[in-house]
């Protein structure tokens, strides 16, 4: 015993499906409470993104354990950076988060991941935002949140998300490739996307993004 007590980090943790709205809601909570932010999502897209570009399979374990030993990923200000370097758009498209999805799936990999995502709560205070933060990755969270909207209103959503982005997409397309993709996340043996036990359920349907944020924030400020 050294007598000095590990400080305890507030973690509010966001999770929910795509297009459920965790992005948006994360980051202006976030920089409400001027807290880090962590956007556990993308952290499988860089890894899919990294995997695509050296060539190693969706399914090799091994292969893609060992990419998760060499990502060096940084949140910053002007977008995720990988080894340094502005990862960019790239990982933002449909087809991106379903190879993410995919990558996702496998328990070496997540496995691997977590005590990096643990490291990301720091003081004052972390948001983290993805589909096992409250059920997994931190089980103590103070708040855990589970956003849901309708399938239609998602995939309005992320619609709108890529083509601000600039990417051509397909609404029928994309309402599938999501449904899928959901599916998968919800449905694999690790970690599935499902709500903690202890969250608060938040149908996002028929709310804007300042009715999900004064939402929350009441949740938090309930706790704080
Ligand atoms: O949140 P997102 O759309 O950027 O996530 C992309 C994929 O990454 C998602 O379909 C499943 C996976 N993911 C995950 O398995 N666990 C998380 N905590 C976050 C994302």
């Amino acid at each position: 015993m050294t007598g000095v007590r590990a400080v305890q980090v507030p973690v509010l943790a966001i999770d929910g499906p795509s297009g459920s709205g965790k992005g948006t809601v994360s980051t202006t909570v976030a920089r409400k409470l001027g807290w880090h932010y962590l956007d556990s999502g993308a952290i499988y897209r860089v890894l899919a993104h990294l995997a695509l570009t050296r060539n190693v399979g969706t399914d090799d374990v091994p292969g893609l354990v060992a990419l998760t030993r060499q990502l060096d990923i940084d949140f910053t200000e002007d977008g995720v950076r990988l080894n340094g370097e502005l990862v960019g758009d790239v990982i933002r498209t449909e087809e991106a988060g379903v190879r993410a999805s995919h990558v996702s799936r496998i328990p070496e990999v997540r496995r691997s991941l977590l005590a990096w995502q643990r490291s990301r709560a720091r003081p004052p205070g972390l948001v983290s935002d993805g589909r096992d933060m409250g059920s997994v990755v931190f089980p103590d969270a103070f708040c855990k949140i589970f956003l849901t909207a309708s399938s239609e209103k998602s995939a309005e959503r992320r619609y709108n998300q890529l083509r601000e982005k600039g990417f051509d997409v397909n609404i029928a397309k994309l309402l599938r490739e999501i449904a899928e993709r959901d599916e998968r996340d919800a449905t694999r043996k690790v970690s599935p996307l499902k709500p903690a036990e202890d969250a608060v359920l938040i149908d996002t349907s028929d709310m804007d993004a300042d009715e999900v944020v004064s939402r929350v924030m009441e949740e938090v400020k309930k706790r704080l």
